[in-house]
């Protein structure tokens, strides 16, 4: 069975069945909830990355660099990583709408209505956010990134064991609008993120579970807590 592991915000490893280490949206050593820093770190085959903002990409960079993982990312971000020094044989584009089969499983990148914008010491870029839909083996994954609630969600319907959502409102989906995408995508089971890292962002996350109610079962992970599905 794949394991799941939340490490605070939207950052989560996941291991496969077959042993690959993938890890999504990595943010760790300012992340007020991480339970792991960058130097624990020290083998790792994949870094998935939604979108530039530093929550969700501050430490792809240094964690590719330091493991010799590969980036898989939207194009823009990529190519951004490529000038930050991360060789581009370690690098995979994707556009949104767009997937690609990986050792792991099958990764597409799925739409996320967001800002657009990677800082970074060379200047900034666009780049369209998104987020991940994986099929592995034992169950498919999705994390949302950064998004409103969108009707493309829609198309996820029956498509998603594990939904992996935000909750946080200010910046992203709130719990009522989390609650109507779970609607939306009737996933097995709901992990809320985003939540609960500074004060913008403070939510209950067992209030989102009375919203979500029979739609589907959730589970609240705390920083370094593990789902295995
Ligand atoms: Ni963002
Ligand atoms: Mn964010």
């Amino acid at each position: 069975m794949p394991e799941l592991t939340y490490h605070g915000h939207a950052t989560f490893g996941l291991t496969t069945e077959e042993g690959i280490r993938i890890v999504i949206d990595p943010w760790f050593d300012e992340n007020p909830l991480s339970d792991l820093r960058v130097e624990d770190f020290d083998a790792l085959d994949y870094v998935l990355c939604t979108h530039g903002h530093p929550d969700h990409f501050a430490d792809a960079v240094p964690l590719t660099k330091r493991t010799g993982a590969t980036l898989v990312s939207s194009f823009e971000i990529v190519e951004f990583a490529e000038t930050r020094g991360v060789p581009g044989d370690r690098l995979h584009p994707l556009s949104i709408g767009g997937g690609h089969r990986f050792p792991f499983g099958y990764a597409k990148m799925t739409p996320a209505l967001h800002g657009t914008r990677v800082h970074g010491s060379e200047g900034r870029v666009d780049a369209m956010p998104g987020g991940f839909w994986l099929a592995l083996d034992g169950g498919r994954l999705y994390h949302a990134g950064d998004t409103a609630l969108i009707t493309d969600m829609q198309l996820l319907r029956g498509r998603v064991d594990v939904a992996l959502l935000p909750i946080g409102d200010n910046f992203t989906m709130g719990p009522e609008d989390a609650a109507r995408a779970v609607e939306f995508i009737e996933p097995d089971l709901v992990i809320p993120m985003h939540y609960d890292t500074f004060d913008l962002i403070r939510q209950d996350p067992d209030e989102f579970r009375e919203l979500v109610g029979e739609t589907a079962r959730v589970r609240i992970l705390s920083p370094g807590e593990s789902h295995r599905f």
